[in-house]
């Protein structure tokens, strides 16, 4: 969501620039644009559409010279995604020019304030505001100035912002919303995320909340929002830069499917030792676990998602009480947390702007938070109590499947360690359980390598309208995430119910041919959901059915059957959700969308 990238230093900023923003498309966008001084004045392009557009226009970044320059990818908020209301925006002589990804709540009135001081404005977006109250509060001194506006400034923001008569600096600066610099023997560098300049270095410095930093070719100066100037300590990046690429795959969303055995193994590996699970950067004693009353999950979209199954694991192998909420609920209703609570936030990008309110929300309450974060350092990283690192790697596709994979071993990880310590289970079954973890990553890598026959049966689905997932239980939980894989990726509409819940209104909806796919992976449940199975059929439905391998009585009932190896029935989700993945992925791919960036999302959802 808004990616933002700045150069200043011996290269020619517009190709670094341009290379970076392509880095971070897949943090979704509608236009793009860039700023760059070339000696004298400030030039900016701006195009609505695919950053290829930008590129084009300034071929290849050759029309815009200079050796310092902002760019910006928008997702809009603000005004229409037109060439106009792209950034980077600017004061009249564009001696000022900003690029801004966050919300500024309190625009409207700063900009009616500014309007009567004889201001106008020729955009639609909260950010104009900003660069047209730098010029307001330009004293000649440009950190001066930005602490004054940001005093005012009400909301969201990460800056990046260049004055034309300070042509040896540009200026950063972050609240609420991602940021980081890094610095190179060539130069120094601002990015939204680490991928955009991972190809130029990997000292990086993680931008905190109110920080504002200056960059110089060869410098960068910290500073806190009193003007005082503050050391800061790099990190040293050390992903594989090929991490971040395609590696022969059409898709991110097909590489990094394919790449959910290893996720799985690196983030069971640390914590799952010879015969016993530890979770040492939970920060929890035994004594401690055995104290917790309730667990808390917040979160979006598909972390949400492993959290609702995240409820059933740990509820049903730890008998610990758990509610699941969607992080832009938690945090309005007031919650009420009582003693001995624990609170979750499960976020792939660490930075989701709701995730991240509930958990400050719940940390106002004076609840410690456990973050299952993928981005290291990302805020909630940075915020929560505790983190327990869910070690995908980088994600790039919009759609998550091998974060979402790894926050699912994060539960399993504390339910069976949970249930342990509180002798909800006995060393049998302990065993038996950390026998099928270490199974998993096998079994996914069966399931994927078994892809045609999914991919075969997407084909005939292209042209779906409507497609209902069902299932009990784990099962529903397995539902809500292939339901989502599907619609946001295909534009197919697609819902999500409880298989008992059908006959309460959505069963009207079946109609001859209407594409239902039923999970049924827990053997408790199997006679219940046939039943629901053959309620939709007799409407006329077309039933695929995703079952555990012996489960052959369900061919009675369904049209096409994809059974999954046998695990212990608290992880069924990992397997089963893989050729959900690929259904939706194929059904994607054979109507020619855009897969890794699917239309009007972002990967990264920075503000509410
Ligand atoms: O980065 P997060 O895990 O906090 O993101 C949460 C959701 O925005 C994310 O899972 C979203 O639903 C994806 N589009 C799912 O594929």
């Amino acid at each position: 969501m808004c990616g933002i990238v700045g150069y200043i230093g011996k290269k020619q900023a517009a190709p670094v620039i341009l290379d970076g923003l392509a880095r971070l498309e897949y943090r979704g966008y509608d236009s793009a644009g860039m700023a760059v001084f070339d000696g004298e004045k400030v030039n900016v392009t701006k195009a609505v559409g695919r950053l290829k557009v930008l590129e084009e226009l300034t071929h290849g970044g050759e029309t815009m010279p200079g050796l310092a320059g902002i760019g910006h990818t928008r997702w809009a908020t603000h005004g229409a995604p037109n060439d106009v209301n792209s950034h980077p925006h600017f004061n009249k002589g564009k001696t000022i020019t900003v690029v801004h990804n966050g919300i500024i709540e309190n625009y409207i009135s700063l900009r009616n304030k500014l309007t009567k001081k004889g201001y106008s404005f020729v955009s639609e977006t909260d950010t104009e505001v900003a660069a047209q109250m730098l010029d307001y509060y330009y004293n000649g001194n440009p950190l001066e100035t930005i602490l004054k506006v940001l005093h005012r400034i009400e909301g969201s923001y990460a800056l990046g912002i260049m004055f034309a008569d300070h042509p040896g600096e540009i200026f950063a600066a972050r609240k609420g919303s991602p940021l980081i610099v890094g610095q190179s023997s060539d130069g120094c560098f601002i990015a939204s995320d680490v991928p955009a300049i991972l190809r130029y270095t990997r000292k990086v410095y993680f931008v905190d909340e109110q920080e504002i930093v200056r960059l110089e070719a060869d410098h960068m100066h910290f500073y806190t929002m009193d003007e005082e100037e503050i050391e800061k300590e790099a990190t040293t990046i050390d992903w594989d830069a090929n991490a971040a690429e395609k590696a022969g795959y059409e898709h991110f969303m097909l590489k990094e499917m394919y790449e959910q055995p290893k996720t799985v193994t690196d983030t069971l590996t640390p914590r799952l030792k010879k015969d016993r699970i530890e979770i040492e950067e939970l920060g929890l004693g035994d004594e401690e676990i055995r104290q917790i009353r309730k667990i808390h999950i917040v979160a979006c979209g598909s972390a949400y998602h492993a959290g609702v199954t995240g409820k059933y694991v740990l509820e049903g192998l730890a008998r610990i009480p758990v509610e699941v909420d969607l992080a832009s609920e938690f945090r309005y209703r007031n919650p009420i947390l009582e003693e001995g609570a624990m609170v979750i936030a499960v976020s792939q990008s660490g930075e989701t702007a709701d995730t991240l309110a509930a958990m400050r929300e719940a940390k106002l309450k004076g609840f410690q938070v456990l973050g299952i974060v993928n981005v290291v350092g990302s805020s909630i990283a940075r915020e929560a109590d505790h983190v327990m690192y869910t070690w995908a790697g980088p994600e790039i596709a919009v759609a998550t499947t091998k974060a979402y994979s790894a926050q699912l071993i994060a539960f399993y990880l504390l339910a069976v360690k949970f249930a342990f310590v509180r002798e909800t289970i006995d060393d049998t079954m302990y065993r038996l359980l950390l026998r099928d973890l270490r199974r998993l990553p096998d079994q996914i890598e069966l399931l994927l390598n078994s892809k045609e026959k999914i991919q075969h049966f997407a084909n005939r689905y292209i042209g779906a309208r409507d497609v209902f997932f069902i299932g009990r239980g784990i099962d529903y939980a397995i539902s809500l995430e292939g339901s989502l894989k599907l619609k946001e990726i295909s534009y197919i509409h697609s819902e999500a119910y409880a298989a008992g819940e059908l006959k309460h209104g959505t069963i009207s909806l079946i109609e001859e041919g209407t594409l239902v796919a039923a999970v049924s992976t827990q053997p408790a449940l199997y006679q219940k959901t046939i039943s629901n199975m053959v309620e939709v059929r007799a409407r006329g439905a077309f039933l695929l059915a995703v079952t555990n391998v012996g489960n052959r009585e369900i061919e009675k009932v369904s049209d096409y059957t994809i059974y999954i190896p046998e695990t212990n029935p608290f992880f069924t989700n990992s397997l089963a959700i893989i050729p959900l993945q690929l259904f939706g992925y194929y059904v994607a791919v054979g109507k020619g969308c855009d897969v890794d960036k699917p239309r009007n999302l972002a990967k990264s959802v920075t503000v509410e």
